[in-house]
């Protein structure tokens, strides 16, 4: 491949392991800071992790309040209702605690704190972005999912007038990504098993994407590895903190890879989530090998494909890859028919129009064509 110039922005400062949500309140404290707003879910306040938090800021003597009025997929609303508390308190900096959604809500919150509305504004498929500039409060992001590795990524996705926008800026980026594994030991088995598989679609799907970024390859590599060893183990054993520890890593890693983009695997399941509201890890991971089936007529991808045997244990070659993948997918209760989850025949085009007009379609090294997503979705129906 030719060399061409490009530009590359690698992610952040994270602090992993065990005891690190203890331990990062100090750093802050060492940063001067004197208030925070502890963005948070029903959920998480439910099992008592925001409060947990709160008292280690206050070990430090450091004050928070705790926000925790945020949908599973956030609304423009929570983000100004937040952001309205963050003013009112006299708060100085933000944390994220949670998922994707309490995480993005505390990135967009970190945008609108400086920056004047509506959100409409800074959307990012209508070039927004030129409009956030880097006057913002200090954000910090703890992951309590390995999954969307939205701890180390710059952009939101908020549903603004019914839509849902993608808010993306390179000052959005946390300024410390907190990854401590004890966080995570209470999540259900199956909820883990379909955020592991979104961290391993991330992965594979920036690996196959045709874009000059072998840091990005490597690590995509690596991280896929780590959710083949590793993810079986949290989903049996979810106090396993050595394998919670390897997933939420590979969950960052799957993030800062997919800097390169992901392709029609994540469109589908885009679309499976707003037309069915299907656990997007779960969508992920029902069509995933379907979509490999379908890249793998591609020789440039059948043969990265083929470079995963190791990662499985089998040889070399794309179609045992696959059918590997097809074997771990089943150890992990993840390998079911659309049918079962829900999906109906009568809705397959309802999908592929969908998918066609998700940003993640075009980036798909292999160009689908009209018709290719019903096809595809027939054949595991
Ligand atoms: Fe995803």
């Amino acid at each position: 491949m030719p060399l061409k110039r490009h530009t590359y922005t690698y992610p952040t400062r994270i602090e992993y392991g065990p005891g690190a949500m203890k331990d990062f309140t100090s750093i802050v404290k060492e940063s001067g800071l004197k208030k925070g707003l502890i963005v948070t879910d029903k959920g998480i306040e439910g099992i008592g992790l925001a409060d947990e938090l709160k008292g280690y800021f206050a070990e430090v003597g450091i004050e928070t309040v705790i926000f925790s009025d945020v949908k599973s997929n956030p609304t423009e609303e929570n983000v100004l209702e937040g952001t309205k508390v963050y003013k009112e308190s006299g708060c100085d900096f933000i944390v994220g605690l949670g998922g994707g959604s309490p995480l993005d809500t505390g990135k967009t919150i970190k945008v609108m704190a400086t920056h004047d509305g509506p959100l409409e504004k800074y959307d990012d498929m209508k070039g927004g972005d030129k409009y956030i500039i880097n006057n913002m409060p200090p954000y910090y992001a703890i992951a309590t999912t390995a999954g969307t590795g939205s701890e180390v990524g710059r952009s939101s996705v908020i549903t603004v007038n019914n839509k849902k926008t993608i808010i993306f800026s390179p000052y959005m980026m946390p300024d410390i990504a907190v990854l401590d594994p004890n966080v995570t030991l209470k999540l259900p088995a199956k909820l883990t098993a379909a955020t592991g598989v979104d961290a391993f679609v991330h992965s594979l799907e920036a690996y196959i994407m045709e874009v000059f970024h072998p840091m990005a390859d490597g690590i995509a590599k690596e991280a896929m590895e780590m959710c083949v060893n590793y993810l079986g183990t949290a989903v049996d054993n979810g106090s396993d903190v050595e394998a919670r520890g390897n997933m939420l890593m590979a969950s960052a890693m799957g993030a800062i890879a997919f800097q390169k983009g992901l392709g029609l695997n994540h469109a589908i399941a885009h679309a499976m989530g707003v037309i069915f509201d299907i656990h997007h890890g779960l969508a992920n991971a029902v069509v995933m090998t379907e979509v490999m089936r379908y890249n793998m007529t591609k020789d440039s991808i059948r043969e990265k494909y083929a470079s995963l045997g190791a990662i499985f244990g089998v040889e070399n070659d794309a179609e045992k890859v696959i059918e590997a993948a097809d074997k771990w997918l089943e150890s992990l209760g993840m390998k079911v028919s659309l049918s079962s989850i829900g999906v109906t025949e009568d809705k397959l085009q309802a999908i592929e129009d969908y998918a066609i007009g998700d940003p993640c379609f075009p980036l798909n090294p292999k160009v689908a064509e009209k018709g290719d997503v019903v096809k595809i979705l027939k054949n595991i129906l």
